[in-house]
């Protein structure tokens, strides 16, 4: 076991985003009862939607009706994803309590999912950062293949760290590492989380968002924990994807994070058996079986009481 980790870490649950844009289109009020339900099992931040062309992730079409339908608890952050400044109006328009920007660290990825090149979307960041100062809300920036990118390959830390640095630069308050298809290790978070302080990035202004694609997401988090970070993404039931990354899949698992970092004493502020419902429920909305292992093992206690 590391010497030190962090007593308390921050979980954002982007099923809703993240998880249900991969999926068949599933209806706006499932959409909101999964949300609801969420915001009822501690979790404090939650990527409620994102603000992109309809057409382009028809899953997330209806983003205006969910964040007016949810039911919003009171000290829960509903946070929403916007690719530029049109998509940042809409979701200020919609109550949206912070924005995320998604920008790519490496060109091929960055064009083929938001159709401009990183340096156009790092202005288009500042605008976006600029309206949302005018709301007086937060902007986080995920720079996405930030552990390797399916098109190009390795992606240079130093590359990331750069994008990152120009991202807080334009105005976002902190930012978030994507590991969009999977492909970091515990080796590459450290050698990132190097560069990025190198460019004077400290831990505590990073996210982490891990995929499971490859099955080292937990051990990532692990490593992350040991740097020092505290803000980790996670989705229920492992729900999730990227539609423009082939061979994506699900976030890491809310619930089996959960279940590991409480075991060792990192607390999350969630309730277990409240988030293994969510997972149940989600499987029941998108309609398959996930890959989350706590909702189907049981907690570690209760196998041992059983
Ligand atoms: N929401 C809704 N409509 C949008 C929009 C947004 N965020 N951004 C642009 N549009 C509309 C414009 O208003 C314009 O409409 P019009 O033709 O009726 O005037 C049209 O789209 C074209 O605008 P343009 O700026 O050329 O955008 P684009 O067609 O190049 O699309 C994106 C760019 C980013 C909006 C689009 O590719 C997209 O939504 N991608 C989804 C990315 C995503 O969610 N990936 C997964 C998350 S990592
Ligand atoms: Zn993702």
């Amino acid at each position: 076991m590391p010497e030190r980790l962090p007593a308390a870490v921050e979980l954002r649950e982007v099923g809703p985003r993240d998880g249900l844009q991969n999926e068949a289109p599933i209806p706006v009020d499932d959409r909101v009862r999964l949300i609801d339900a969420l915001a009822r099992t501690g979790l404090r931040l939650i990527e409620a939607a994102s603000f992109v062309r309809p057409d382009a992730i028809p899953a997330m079409a209806g983003a205006e009706e969910v964040m007016a339908r949810i039911d919003r608890v009171p000290g829960v952050v509903y946070s929403a994803l916007v690719p530029n400044a049109r998509g940042a109006e809409r979701a200020i328009a919609a109550e949206a309590d912070e924005l995320e920007v998604v920008v790519s660290a490496s060109e091929t990825h960055n064009r083929k999912n938001v159709r401009r090149s990183v340096d156009d979307s790092i202005i288009g960041a500042g605008e976006v950062a600029g309206l949302a100062r005018d709301a007086e809300i937060p902007v986080e920036a995920i720079v996405s293949t930030a552990f390797g990118c399916p098109y190009e390959g390795e992606v240079a830390p130093a590359r990331v760290a750069s994008v990152a640095r120009r991202l807080l630069d334009a105005g976002a308050r902190r930012c978030a590492l994507g590991d969009t298809t999977g492909m970091a290790t515990p080796r590459r978070v450290d050698a990132v989380l190097d560069a990025l302080s190198g460019e004077g990035i400290t831990p505590d202004s990073v996210g982490l968002h891990f995929h499971n694609t490859r099955g080292a997401g937990l051990a990532n988090v692990l490593a992350g924990l040991e740097r020092g970070v505290v803000r980790f993404d996670a989705s229920i039931g492992g729900l999730g994807g990227c539609p423009y990354a082939p061979g994506a899949s699900g976030n890491i698992v809310t619930e089996d994070l959960v279940h590991m970092l409480e075991d060792m004493g990192v607390a999350t502020g969630v309730d277990l058996d409240r988030l293994v419902e969510c997972a149940l429920l989600a499987e029941r909305l998108v309609g398959r079986g996930l890959p989350g292992q706590v909702m189907r093992a049981g907690p570690r206690t209760k196998t041992h009481a059983a």
